[in-house]
Order: C-alpha cells, then sequence, then structure tokens
C-alpha cells in the first residue's frame, strides 16, 4: 500500500491513528511534529449549546486524526525526493494540514459562558461589525445564512479582508483553510460538528454556537490583523 493511501485512509477512520513515527527515524522535517493541543475548558464546559460528547469526539478523535494524517504526510514527504511522489502528497497535506490548523483555531474561537463565551463587549470589534454589516444581529443572521447554505463539509468564517480593510462572511470548502482572509471567528460546518445532538438541524446549530463563541478572542484577532 502507498504512502498516500495509508495517509487518506488514516485520515478518515475518525479516532484511528497512523503508526507513530519511531524517534530513531526523526528526520529533520519531523522535528516539526504536529501535536493535539489541550483545550482551555471542559468537554462539557459548552453544554448545552454544544454537548460533552460532540466535543470530546470532536477533539480527541477528529483532531486527532488530521494531527496524525499531517505527521505522517510530512514525514512521507521529507523521505523522498521523488517530485511524482511528493505531488501525490499535497492532498494529503492540505487535508490533514488544514484540519489542523482549522480546529486549533475552532477550540480557541469557543469559551463557556462563565468564561465570556457569546458575549461581544463594547470596543473594535463590536464597532467594526456594526459598521460593515449594520448590526450584530444582522451579522449573525447573514453568516448563518451563508454558512447554513455551504454543500456538503466546510467552514464558515467571519474573515479580515486585507485589502478592502473590512470585515467579511466566506467560506471554505472541505478542511482548506482560510487564506484570502485573516480568520477573526470560524465555525466548524462539519456533520460530526453537530449531528448528534442537532442530527440535521445545521441552523440550530448555528443559533445555538453564537452562546459559546469567544468575541474577546475575536477581537484580538481582529485588532492583530488589522494594526
Ligand atoms: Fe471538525
Amino acid at each position: 500500500m502507498s504512502v498516500l493511501t495509508t495517509i487518506a485512509r488514516s485520515a478518515v477512520r475518525a479516532g484511528r491513528p497512523v503508526a507513530r513515527i519511531p524517534t530513531a527515524s526523526l528526520s529533520l522535517a519531523a522535528r516539526g511534529v504536529h501535536t493535539l493541543p489541550q483545550l482551555d475548558y471542559p468537554y462539557n464546559a459548552l453544554e448545552p449549546h454544544i454537548s460533552g460528547q460532540i466535543m470530546e469526539l470532536h477533539h480527541k478523535k477528529h483532531h486527532q486524526t488530521y494531527v496524525n494524517g499531517l505527521n505522517a504526510a510530512e514525514e512521507a514527504y521529507a523521505k523522498t525526493d521523488s517530485p511524482k511522489e511528493r505531488i501525490k502528497l499535497q492532498s494529503a497535506l492540505k487535508f490533514n494540514g488544514g484540519g489542523h490548523i482549522n480546529h486549533s483555531l475552532f477550540w480557541k474561537n469557543l469559551a463557556p459562558q462563565s468564561q465570556g463565551g457569546g458575549e461581544l463587549p463594547a470596543g473594535a470589534l463590536k464597532e467594526k461589525i456594526e459598521a460593515d454589516f449594520g448590526s450584530v444581529d444582522a451579522f449573525k443572521k447573514k453568516f448563518n445564512t451563508v454558512t447554513a447554505a455551504i454543500q456538503g463539509s466546510g467552514w464558515g468564517w467571519l474573515g479580515y479582508n486585507p485589502e478592502t480593510k473590512k470585515l467579511e462572511i466566506v467560506t471554505t470548502p472541505n478542511q482548506d483553510p482560510l487564506l484570502s482572509h485573516v480568520p477573526i471567528i470560524g465555525v466548524d460546518i462539519w456533520e460530526h460538528a453537530f449531528y448528534l445532538q442537532y442530527h440535521n438541524v445545521k441552523a440550530d446549530y448555528l443559533t445555538a454556537i453564537w452562546n459559546v463563541i469567544h468575541f474577546k478572542e475575536a477581537e484580538r484577532r481582529f485588532l492583530e490583523a488589522s494594526k
């Protein structure tokens, strides 16, 4: 079985980690071996808006699989000099690398209400949202409409466009990371993010998630992006 096939299969089987890379074989590229980041809150801390069961599976199984797939793809890339083999690895690098980047951002993007989740404080981000969308409610409504229309799996984003200097709502398919804008808020629209709790009613998940969006973190990102 080819390296690529191994990586692709491991990527779609949530919770089934690929073989660990032997320490002795660690190459220069493996210095940057990626690891699953810890959450800043317990799995059940976002209830009732996102269940503890979803959070645990999503973090421990799904995100871990992207981390494993990315490490395996990078290691395979470093081990070959063949351009053809390296080209074959591009999709695994993009899928697993994007999955790792997006989920790492997503966990920080959420917070229990006891830690400010759902609260958009007065300040630069709130003012910018009001300027670019008319009101916070109009922004949320537009975000949910655009994001609910994603066909298949993907991500909904509030992104900062460095060219127009505006906040814009954009989507990316699959695990593609947001590259055209600086991500300010990202929402996972894969079924694994909501199906166990919300079944096929994506709109209810999108309505609920605003109760646990960590707007202070979003504002930090916005200030960094716009300075
Ligand atoms: Fe996810």
